[in-house]
Order: structure tokens, then C-alpha cells, then sequence
């Protein structure tokens, strides 16, 4: 008895700490907490005393639903609505069409300032009295200038005088998802996938409704369902009626839905003996499926499509080419405004050249062949999402293609969601990259938001981090990323530390001295990541197949672009790859100015060397020191920046709970111990080829390399398991 009663009292300390540490973040950025500034308060309270809302579309009501709920948040009080726009109202939100003749006046803006999707939120003198205007020509602007509105109260921004026009810079801001039909996610570190298959379509998750919300907040306007690696079952009735399910859901939130299309759908579900795109059979069976899709969701985006890229079927299995496979597509959906969306993420077993060169040789002559529907997405480097790569040569060398961009937010080489890294400032560095295609100043996002070469159509897309872990991102701060790509996506001129400082004044608080270490410690945290895995342009050295943690030393896989050995060519001679004239010659791909500047080393920038150079190990580098002591010390400087990282974790214990405080903390303790893992396996590997010993400062690996090399991981997430 009274070891039960002992029992007892331990199930209910083991509940109790359960509950306490339970994860936070579920509301996301969202959280809509009590203004806490006295002052401030007041004066969003007398702004939005009586609310004039219009009425008359679902998406009016979702917007208007998200104001109450974050006004009662906010504000901790109940909201007033007003039925007309009389002179009771302290606020009002309508589209422009809607808006009373004399406000408009007063409001004195004409319609090409909000475009499409745009808003304006202003506060105007009318009838003796300031009144704050939201307003935007369609549904989506009032919606975006709702959360906008939110956004300013929860970062504690002033009202009196406020005038925001804003629209979106770039038209498709999508989700890609790597969602499998099983529920696991490919390069999912957050649990399994939210789509629940078996339930839908009778039974709509609130998740999916406020996946949809936490989307609209931040703009993004378009989600793929589905695994780039695709499974045509998707395409079945079967599916597409759930599909439609939840493009319901997301629809009033100004988000379209679309699907990756298996190109070889007509031979595995519908009879065909080909997927020829010039097959009339074939073409007939993707505008029949076209016309069945867009019969349940008259607003389908369109399809995503990864072809003749690692294993996957493509054109080229029946000696087509990409535009022939995305023209065949791209005519199924144009009846219906569709896109299709061709990846341009290919390299070849065939071509042993250079894995970099692959998608610029392959793509950049079909430039201009593509129907107008057709965008070809690139990943933001030429090898794949590593900690840092300069970016893909793709950029600005096809002016007559609309070229989207393809983040990566989940951490496939960043440590997964165990490692804090925020991600923005990564994408904003490839953003303000200069192509140099139409002189200086022709930036990346300037190809992306199409002002470079004009273009009618544009997209940025992000491969989500989202999963079915209760704080969705599985890391805290990975949320930031997912925010700061909506963001970018958004507006890809933004500053990867102000997008920064409103996420954390959202989630957490608006505390300036919480602020100011815990930003610089984000900010940091990507050069961390790139020290500690990567430095000085070493890229792709992870292990196999799971790419959780080190694994220079794998050179024995099938094929050789596979192998790290292949991208760091470390030997007795030196380490790096040679991509100059003397080498694979793929810097010639960038514009000439670049391709000097890569080339020579007095000009190349050192975060490339190893990228642009295969050099010898007492090479020095510009700080004097030889390169072998510069890799080492990078290497630890990463796990110093670490441990800072944590210190300024520390130091904010008192700002924000302990759960949160918690949570943090024993990712960063992982992040530290595989930050050594990474020092530690990687030098002692490459000392073999050196065989100088570690300078001083680096601390001395505690285990040996054949250690490091024995370790197994059947555990890692994003891959299906293997134990053998
Ligand atoms: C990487 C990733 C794969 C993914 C591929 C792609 O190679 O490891 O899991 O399928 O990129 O982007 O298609």
C-alpha cells in the first residue's frame, strides 16, 4: 500500500512536471499578449474604440475574426463593432470600393498604391476626429492590412500619424511541403506531416486553420501539398477530394493550393503506356485531370514538378526535353490560369563534370522557350541548401524565363531542428548578391521580384519546416524562419535584423534588453553554423543519406557527385575544389566581372575559397595565417560562438518563463555538443592529409576518428529509417 501511495505521489510529480515543462509556441507569433506600456494601451484602445468592419465575403470574416480575437488579446478587452460608417466609428476597415466618398477623400490615395494584395493603413483627420483607415482593393489586402495592424500593436509601434502602403513585391510567396502520403516528411525535422489523409475530408484539424492564419499574417499566398518527390496517387479522386477539403479551409486566407504532378501519373494511374509529353494521349490525360482538378478547386494553383532529377521520371526518359514536359503541363492548366512550376534542381551521373554546372548548361539554352504559365524554380546555390554557397550563376542568365526561387527553411544541412539558426540572414545574403547581369546593383532579388527583366510573373518559394509538433518547427527560433521566409517572400528587400526584431517582440517580448542580445545572438547564429560545418567554402561533407552530422571521409557511393571526397578533393597536395579555368571551369557560368573576381584569389571572397579553389595547406590567407590553422580556427570559432549563444540565453533567463527559458536551452546544449562533433571529426579527418598538428587555440579532440566514423544513426529524422 504504501508503495502505491509512493507510486502515486510520483505519477503525479512526474504530471506536474509534464504540465510545467510542457512546449510553448503553439500560437506562433501570434500570441497577441497584453500591451504592456501603460500609455501605449490607451491609445490603441481609443483608436479602435468602435470598429467599422465590412462585411459580405468569407475572407472579410476571417480578417474580422482575426481582429477580435487580436484586439481582445492585445487590448484585454471585449471589441465594438459599428453597422455602418456613421460618425460613431474610431475605425474603420473596407475595401476602397466600399469606403464612404468623403473618408476616401480625406484618405486622398488612389488605387495603384495598394495594386494586388496591397493595403494601406492610415490614420486620417475626418469630421474633427483622427480615425485609423484599413483598406485595400480586394479581399487579401484587408486581410494582410488586419494583421499588419496586429503586427504594429504587438510590437509596440505608434498609431498617431501612422501611414503604411505596402504591397506584396513578389506575386507567388509559397510553401513547398516534402510531405509524403504515409505522413513523413522528407527532410522533416518537426514530426510527421499535418496533412491528415485518413480523416480528411469530413474532419478539418483547427491546425490546418491556423497554419492558414500564421501564413496569411506573414503573406505567403500559395502552399504545395505534396513531396517533390511525388506520388501520382495524390491525383486519384481518392485524394483530390480531401485536396479540396483543404483548400476550402485555406481559401478565405488567400492561399491557393497546388500539388506536385509524378510526371509519370498517366502510366501509373491512368493506363497509359507512356508519359511522353508529345504523346496525344498523354496530353489528353493531363488536360482531362486538369479539367477534373479545377472542377473541385476552380482556384488550383497548379502543379510543382521535379523531373529527370535523382531517379525521378522526366521528358528525357522519352528524349523530350524540360520545356517540351512543362509546355505539355503548362497547356493543361492555362484554360484555368494555372502555373506550373518546373524545378531546375537536376545533375546527371552521366555528366562528370561538375555537379555545379549542371542546371545552368542544361537550363540556360531554353531560355525564352517556356510557355507563359511556366516558372523554373532554383535553389538559391548550384550544389544544394549548404550552410553558405554563393548563388546559383542561373540568376539574372535568363532574362526571357521567369525564375522563382527555392529556399530551403527546413534544416536539411543546418542541424535539423536541434540547432538555433536563423535562417533570413542567410536568404538575404543571396538576395543582395549582385549578378552584375545588367550592370552593378542587378541583384538577386532584383531577377526574383522581376524589375531586372520585366517580368509578368514571379514566386518565391520556401521548403517548410512545419510539422505536427506541438510548437509546429520542432526548435523555437526555427519559427523565425518560417516567418522571415513569409517575409522576404513578401518584401525580399527587408533586413534580415529588422525581420528579426519584430519576431522576437512578437513571440516573446518587447523587453529592449531582451531585444538587443537575444537579435545579435540570431544574427550570429548563421555564420556559427557555417564555422562549425562549413568554413571558408568547404561545402557538402555531411554524412550519408540522413545528412546528420560529419562525414568527409564517405567516398565509396554509387555515384561520385554523392560522395563528400568529391566536393573537398582533400589530399597530401591541399583541399578544395578547383571551379576555376584551371579547374571545372563552372565560374565562368557567373558574369565576367564575377567570374574574375572568383577566379583570382587576391579578389575572391575567402567565405568561397574552398567553393572556387583547390589550394595547399600551408596557403595563406589574408589574415596571415596558413590554411590549415585557418580552417581549424574556424572551426573553433563556431563552437565559440556557441557556447556565446548560449551565455546570451543565460543572461535572458529573467525575461521570459521558464519553459521557454528551458526548452531553449537543451537544444542549444545539443548544438553545442554537435558543433565539437563537427570540429572534432572533421580536423582529425583532414589532419590525415595535412598531418600538421591543431594550432593553438583549438581545443583537442577527446575521441578518435575512427570513433567518429563508426557512429550509426538509424534515429535521424527526415529519411525513412534503415538499421541495418
Ligand atoms: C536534396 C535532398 C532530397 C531532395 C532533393 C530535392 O537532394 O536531400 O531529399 O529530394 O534535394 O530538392 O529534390
Amino acid at each position: 500500500m504504501a508503495h502505491l501511495k509512493l507510486l502515486l505521489v510520483f505519477c503525479l510529480l512526474g504530471i506536474t512536471t509534464t504540465i510545467a515543462q510542457a512546449p510553448q509556441g503553439y500560437e506562433l507569433w501570434m500570441r497577441y499578449s497584453k500591451v504592456s506600456d501603460g500609455q501605449l494601451l490607451d491609445a490603441y484602445r481609443n483608436a479602435t474604440a468602435a470598429i467599422y468592419f465590412q462585411k459580405g465575403s468569407e475572407a472579410l470574416a476571417v480578417s474580422q475574426k482575426e481582429l477580435t480575437r487580436g484586439l481582445s488579446g492585445l487590448l484585454d478587452r471585449t471589441v465594438n463593432f459599428t453597422d455602418s460608417q456613421d460618425d460613431t466609428h474610431s475605425m474603420l476597415v473596407a475595401k476602397q470600393a466600399a469606403l464612404d466618398r468623403e473618408v476616401l477623400t480625406a484618405l486622398n490615395i488612389n488605387e495603384n498604391q495598394m495594386g494586388k494584395e496591397g493595403f494601406i493603413i492610415k490614420s486620417i483627420r475626418f469630421k474633427g476626429k483622427d480615425i485609423l483607415v484599413v483598406t485595400a482593393n480586394d479581399d487579401a489586402g484587408i486581410l494582410y492590412g488586419v494583421f499588419r495592424l496586429l503586427r504594429l500593436m504587438q510590437t509596440h509601434q505608434e498609431l498617431g500619424g501612422v501611414a503604411i502602403f505596402d504591397t506584396p513585391k513578389i506575386d507567388l510567396r509559397m510553401l513547398n511541403h516534402w510531405d509524403n502520403l504515409d505522413r513523413t516528411v522528407e527532410r522533416g525535422y518537426a514530426g510527421f506531416s499535418l496533412w491528415n489523409w485518413q480523416k480528411l475530408p469530413e474532419y478539418i484539424d483547427q491546425r490546418y486553420i491556423d497554419y492558414a492564419r500564421a501564413n496569411a499574417s506573414i503573406g505567403i499566398n500559395g502552399t504545395v501539398l505534396t513531396n517533390v518527390n511525388a506520388n501520382a496517387l495524390v491525383l486519384t479522386p481518392m485524394y483530390l477530394e480531401k485536396v479540396e477539403a483543404l483548400a476550402n479551409v485555406f481559401r478565405p486566407y488567400g492561399i491557393k493550393v497546388y500539388l506536385t504532378a509524378r510526371f509519370s501519373a498517366p502510366i501509373e494511374i491512368g493506363g497509359l503506356k507512356t508519359a511522353d509529353p508529345l504523346n496525344s494521349e498523354v496530353q489528353k490525360w493531363w488536360n482531362d485531370k486538369a479539367k477534373e482538378i479545377y472542377s473541385r478547386i476552380p482556384d488550383f494553383g497548379g502543379f510543382l514538378v521535379k523531373a529527370n532529377s535523382e531517379g525521378q521520371p522526366g521528358p528525357q526518359n522519352y528524349g523530350r526535353t524540360h520545356v517540351d514536359g512543362a509546355n505539355m503541363l503548362a497547356t493543361a492548366v492555362q484554360p484555368y490560369n494555372g502555373v506550373v512550376i518546373w524545378r531546375a534542381f537536376v545533375y546527371s551521373e552521366l555528366d562528370a563534370t561538375d555537379r555545379a554546372k549542371q542546371a545552368y548548361a542544361e537550363f540556360v539554352p531554353m531560355d525564352g522557350k517556356f510557355m507563359d504559365n511556366v516558372l523554373v524554380q532554383s535553389k538559391n546555390g548550384a550544389i544544394d541548401f549548404q550552410p553558405r554557397e554563393p548563388f546559383h550563376p542561373m540568376f539574372g542568365a535568363m532574362p526571357n524565363t521567369p525564375l522563382m526561387m527555392e529556399f530551403q527553411i527546413t534544416q536539411e544541412y543546418l542541424g535539423f531542428s536541434s540547432h538555433l539558426v536563423y535562417l533570413p540572414k542567410l536568404f538575404e545574403e543571396v538576395l543582395q548578391a549582385d549578378t552584375y547581369r545588367k550592370g552593378k546593383g542587378s541583384t538577386v532579388a532584383k531577377v526574383i521580384d522581376g524589375s531586372l527583366h520585366n517580368k509578368k510573373i514571379t514566386g518565391m518559394a520556401g521548403v517548410a519546416n512545419i510539422g505536427n509538433d506541438l510548437n509546429w518547427n520542432g526548435h523555437p527560433f526555427a519559427q523565425a524562419n518560417w516567418y522571415g521566409f513569409g517575409r522576404l517572400a513578401w518584401d525580399p528587400y527587408l533586413s534580415s535584423e529588422a525581420i528579426a526584431e519584430e519576431w522576437l517582440r512578437a513571440t516573446y517580448s518587447n523587453d529592449p534588453e531582451f531585444i538587443a542580445p537575444i537579435k545579435a545572438m540570431m544574427l550570429t547564429s548563421r555564420e556559427a553554423v557555417v564555422n562549425y560545418m562549413d568554413p571558408l567554402g568547404l561545402h557538402h561533407i555531411f554524412d550519408t543519406g540522413h545528412h546528420y552530422g560529419p562525414g568527409p571521409w564517405v567516398g565509396n557511393l554509387s555515384r561520385p557527385e554523392w560522395n563528400p571526397t568529391y566536393y573537398h578533393k582533400a589530399d597530401e597536395n591541399g583541399i578544395g575544389f578547383d571551379r576555376t579555368a584551371s579547374g571545372s571551369n563552372a565560374t565562368a557560368q557567373y558574369e565576367t566581372t564575377l567570374t574574375s573576381t572568383f577566379n583570382d584569389l587576391k579578389t575572391c571572397p575567402e567565405e568561397y575559397l574552398l567553393w572556387f579553389h583547390h589550394l595547399p595547406w600551408d596557403y595563406r590567407l589574408k589574415n596571415g595565417s596558413i590554411l590549415w590553422d585557418g580552417i581549424a580556427l574556424k572551426y573553433q570559432e563556431g563552437v565559440d560562438q556557441v557556447k556565446g549563444m548560449i551565455a546570451d540565453w543565460e543572461n535572458a533567463k529573467n525575461h521570459i518563463s521558464q519553459e521557454q527559458y528551458e526548452e531553449v536551452h537543451m537544444l542549444m546544449e545539443i548544438q553545442l555538443k554537435e558543433a565539437k562533433w563537427w570540429r572534432d571529426a572533421t580536423l582529425l579527418y583532414f589532419q590525415t592529409f595535412s598531418k600538421m598538428a591543431l594550432p593553438d587555440g583549438v581545443e583537442k579532440p577527446t575521441k578518435t576518428l575512427e570513433y567518429f566514423q563508426s557512429l550509426k544513426f538509424p534515429f535521424a529524422p527526415g529519411i525513412r529509417p534503415r538499421w541495418d
